[in-house]
């Protein structure tokens, strides 16, 4: 395979909205990136992902577009874009844009025109958007036309009485789908692609990419998520801008396809794809998950981690894309709860189990996408009241909770654990009253553990939670971890994590309990070979017994 540019990438998402706050109105943005392009270059981050940057009304932090050839506001101007592109590019760092194609916001003009039988433009657009009469029941009464229940919870249809009829709308009722088979619209969509990719966008991560296609029989099913995600036709749609301008520009492009499986993975990201580079798929996310609680049920479920499952799908993904194409490497991202919080521990051993966190991601084979402020060990929220949250799901699901029996607090428990707001409060810089990130009250309330975890503190700290991901970073670079070869030891143990890794230069052991309690290893005979490369512990002797959440690396010349 021809060596591409992001073979060696070392992606660092950027949550706009909370990253930083230049001009201090409480809201992070571009120029804040700007002014933070140093401390990522130090990190040895050699790209960045940036969450929707384009002009929105914001029901669901900008994966609502209103206008996708414009910044919003809150953000800066397409010339900050540029000089953000500039800069970045000055420092050999690449920028690449969340690509928001399944829906736009209710605000978009193509909406606007498409909701209203008299607006000049109506029957060009009405098209642009998915539509359905509703259905007449016996009584006469009209209801809608499926069951379906939209991933934030909630039917999928909305009511238009001008029109007398029903949009489809899979995320919230101010994103409504696009139709992906009106030609039009897909040209209007290349050309907006084509104009990002020419004010120099080195590649996208294509948001909710496996959900373009529908079925369009609309049969009833409840919640009926078959219908409306990964039915094959959405590859013909992505293999479409693949060839005609994802590949001819050398973009990077990751898919997002949760559940995807492993024929579905290759056909998204192998290395003959015309769709994809990287695919993101989230199978190792949810490894602790009560499937019997039924007031906050699914996702929102904590229950006992299941290590053996988060060591299979890593083992599962690597070997998928084992010469076939390129393993994407994370913990989580702004839809998951925050890492530490997740499988480690954010209270007693929280700067250790941030950094066996990272010993046991960081030496796995394939393309790594930091998540802002994991780098520190952001925490998830500290929030003790509902009106402290701000993302649109949580105030649908809290509502089905409440239906579905649970009290406040259980509700409430719920979104503390595992709403999409744990990963999206502002990056704690410092410990100043808003942590650095601006000198206002925020958008959305700072964790006030900003006291003792802080870029600041940690920069000056040698072993700090930052340091080792910059040694981590680096070791990828010199190593070339990125094509390392895996070997998982004692898989079905559920406490230890164990790796052996074959690098360039040397061989590592990576050993990691992810208990809080002590256990006992059993070392492999040639351990005698290998010495102490790191550890997250102050004790570096070669004993068996493992502390709460204790890590090591261990390695040898090759
Ligand atoms: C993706 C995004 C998520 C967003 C959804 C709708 O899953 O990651 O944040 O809400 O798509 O655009
Ligand atoms: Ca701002």
């Amino acid at each position: 395979m021809e060596k591409k540019w992001w073979h060696d990438a070392i992606i660092y998402q950027v949550y706009l909205r909370s990253f930083n706050d230049s001009n201090h109105d409480g809201i992070g943005d571009l120029q804040g990136v700007i002014d933070r392009l140093d401390y990522l270059e130090r990190l040895g981050v050699n790209a960045i992902w940036i969450s929707p940057h384009y002009d929105s009304p914001m029901d669901d932090n900008g994966y609502d577009v209103r206008d996708f050839f414009k910044v919003s506001e809150d953000y800066g101007t397409v010339d900050d874009f540029k000089r953000l592109v500039k800069a970045a590019h000055a420092r050999g760092i690449k920028v690449l844009t969340d690509l928001v194609l399944n829906h736009t916001s209710d605000e978009h003009p193509w909406f606007q025109a498409a909701k209203d039988p008299t607006h000049k433009d109506h029957k060009r657009y009405k098209d642009y958007y998915i539509w359905h009469d509703g259905q007449i029941k016996a009584d006469g009464t009209k209801t809608l036309p499926t069951q379906w229940v939209s991933w934030f919870g909630g039917p999928v249809w909305q009511y238009v009485a001008a029109l007398d009829q029903y949009y489809l709308h899979i995320f919230s009722k101010k994103m409504p789908d696009l139709n992906w088979r009106n030609q039009n619209m897909k040209n209007d969509m290349k050309a907006m692609i084509q104009w990002w990719v020419e004010i120099g966008v080195d590649g996208f991560r294509v948001d909710a990419s496996n959900h373009l296609e529908k079925n369009w029989d609309f049969p009833d099913a409840k919640p009926g998520y078959e219908h409306f995600s990964s039915l094959p036709k959405h590859h013909e749609y992505l293999q479409e801008l693949g060839r005609e301008i994802f590949k001819p520009n050398d973009l990077l492009i990751i898919g997002e396809a949760g559940g995807a499986s492993k024929a579905e993975a290759l056909q998204y990201a192998g290395h003959d794809s015309e769709e994809f580079d990287l695919l993101i798929q989230f199978e190792h996310c949810w490894a602790d998950s009560d499937d019997n609680n039924v007031l906050t049920p699914g996702k929102w479920a904590k229950g006992m981690i299941d290590l053996p499952k988060i060591k299979h799908s890593f083992a599962k993904w690597i070997e998928v894309f084992d010469k076939k194409g390129y393993h994407t490497l994370y913990w989580h991202n702004h839809d998951q709860p925050r890492i530490v919080s997740h499988y480690g521990h954010d209270q007693t051993y929280h700067e250790k189990s941030a950094k066996m966190l990272a010993y046991t991601l960081y030496l796995l084979p394939g393309i790594p996408i930091v998540y802002y402020g994991e780098e520190i060990g952001m925490t998830n929220v500290d929030y003790t009241e509902l009106d402290q949250f701000r993302d649109v799901e949580v105030f649908t699901e809290y509502k089905n909770f409440i239906a579905n029996g649970a009290s406040h607090n259980m509700a409430l428990k719920a979104l503390k654990d595992r709403s999409r707001d744990n990963a999206r409060t502002p990056m704690q810089w410092d410990d100043d009253a808003y942590g650095g990130f601006s000198t206002v009250q925020p958008w959305i309330d700072v964790n006030q553990n900003k006291a003792w975890i802080n870029v600041k503190q940690q920069e000056h700290q040698t072993d700090s939670i930052l340091n080792t991901y910059k040694t981590l970073l680096s070791l990828r670079k010199e190593e070339d971890i990125p094509n390392a070869q895996v070997r998982f030891i004692d898989i079905d143990n559920p406490r230890t994590f164990f790796v052996h890794i074959k690098a360039k230069h040397h061989a590592y052991y990576v050993l990691a309990n992810f208990k809080s309690e002590t256990i006992s290893v059993a070392l492999p005979t040639d351990i005698k070979d290998y010495t102490l490369f790191l550890s997250n512990t102050e004790q570096l002797s070669k004993t068996e017994h493992f502390g709460a959440y204790e890590a090591r690396i261990y390695r040898k010349k090759n």
